[in-house]
């Protein structure tokens, strides 16, 4: 049985996080921990908590907790999750870990000097569809059989990610705290909430597009064009030797419009990802072999009714209790704290303005 602590009792934590972690049958959510007391309150006795902290400090005294959960505020929650590798217990956090690489590189040195780990809320690579992806991806990469890997692209221009998801959430009349939110040194002011928007988004779709080449830091930018608005265009990477396109910018649709393509000479690999509360349904995936006799496959991953957010909670407890690594460690998410820092500037650069 693993004792969880959960610090922020805010939107992913009640629609998604604790529903999760309170119906996994190896974990028990002991304790949790929210500046909003009221709010706190609230929360502890509609999921039967036991006890609540005033805030995370107080709770990372308890000793009965061996691991702890973070969705706070983007700008405050790496501080958190360190204060919590700190305090020797291992961490699961929601994305972003950083918005700086220097924020970055102090998370990972508390990791590596308390020895405990972080795993980041990367679900898209826990979704049943995209693990199916993968796996054919792995298969054709290693036996040739369709062709080399010519191009990979993820086109993600948003639209409705909450689905109608009716779980309910308790509210307060509480101030929201300060949370201050401090962009990278090179970053004029003004460009920070630009920054923030486009990171905040699409750093799920780059994370995917890397584990999915199995590129890890191996990732530099080719080209960068971006509209005014510093979040609407292109930027093509080259991902360990394969260029790789990422399509931003937003659409007024009901449901989410993201979906991966990874092009073979003879064949492609297509993934649409599901709006992201929607629960119990994995990304669609369409496997397509041209060459001789074509066909395509629209492939039911086994694990056909199922949430990418419950599989990541699940992978988070069972890999705490095992030790198995993390699927989304903290190490690895640094590349994506890097490429949004090369991604801005390039762009400030083209405009004149670094
Ligand atoms: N993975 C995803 O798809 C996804 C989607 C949405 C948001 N997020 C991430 O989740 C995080 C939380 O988002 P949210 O929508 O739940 O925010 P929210 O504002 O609804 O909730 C945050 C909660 O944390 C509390 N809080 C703030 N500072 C705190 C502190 N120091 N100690 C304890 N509690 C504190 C606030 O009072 C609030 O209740 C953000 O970092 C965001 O980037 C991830």
């Amino acid at each position: 049985m693993i004792n969880v602590g959960y610090v922020g009792c805010g939107f992913m934590a009640q629609k998604v996080h604790l529903p999760n972690l309170t119906a996994i049958p190896d974990c028990r959510v002991l304790a949790l921990a929210e500046l909003r007391q009221d709010l706190g309150r609230k929360v502890q006795a509609r999921f039967g908590i036991e006890r609540l902290y005033a805030d995370h400090t107080s709770m990372l005294a308890d000793p009965d907790l061996d691991a702890i959960a973070v969705s706070a505020a983007f700008g405050v929650q790496g501080q958190i999750a360190r204060d919590a590798l700190l305090a020797g217990k291992d961490v699961f956090m929601e994305k972003p870990m950083a918005i700086s690489l220097e924020q970055a590189d102090a998370i990972l040195e508390a990791e590596r000097a308390s020895g405990r780990r972080l795993m980041v809320g990367y679900m898209k690579r826990y979704d049943a569809g995209n693990e199916l992806v993968k796996a054919t991806l792995d298969a054709w990469r290693s036996s040739g059989e369709q062709g080399p890997l010519t191009l990979a692209r993820n086109h993600g221009f948003c639209g409705n990610w909450t689905a109608g998801l009716d779980t309910p959430m308790d509210t307060s009349e509480e101030p929201m705290p300060v949370a201050p939110v401090v962009g990278p040194a090179w970053l004029p002011a003004e460009y920070l909430s630009a920054y923030i928007g486009y990171l905040q988004q699409y750093t799920h779709n780059i994370n995917l597009l890397r584990w999915l080449l199995d590129a890890g830091d191996e990732v530099t930018i080719k080209a960068v064009d971006l509209n005014a608005d510093g979040y609407t265009g292109v930027v093509v990477f080259d991902m360990a030797g394969v260029r790789a396109v990422l399509e931003t910018g937003r659409l007024s649709h009901y449901r989410w419009d993201e979906h991966t393509q990874v092009y073979f000479q003879d064949g492609w690999l297509h993934t649409w990802a599901p709006p992201l509360l929607l629960r119990q349904v994995p990304a669609e995936v369409e496997i397509y072999r041209a060459g001789g006799q074509q066909t395509t496959t629209r492939a039911i991953p086994q694990d056909a009714w199922s949430w990418a957010y419950r599989r990541e909670m699940d992978h988070f407890v069972s890999s705490v209790a095992s030790g198995e690594p993390f699927r989304s460690p903290a190490q690895d998410t640094r590349t994506d704290v890097r490429l949004f820092e090369e991604i801005y500037r390039a762009w400030l650069e083209q405009r004149g303005i670094l």
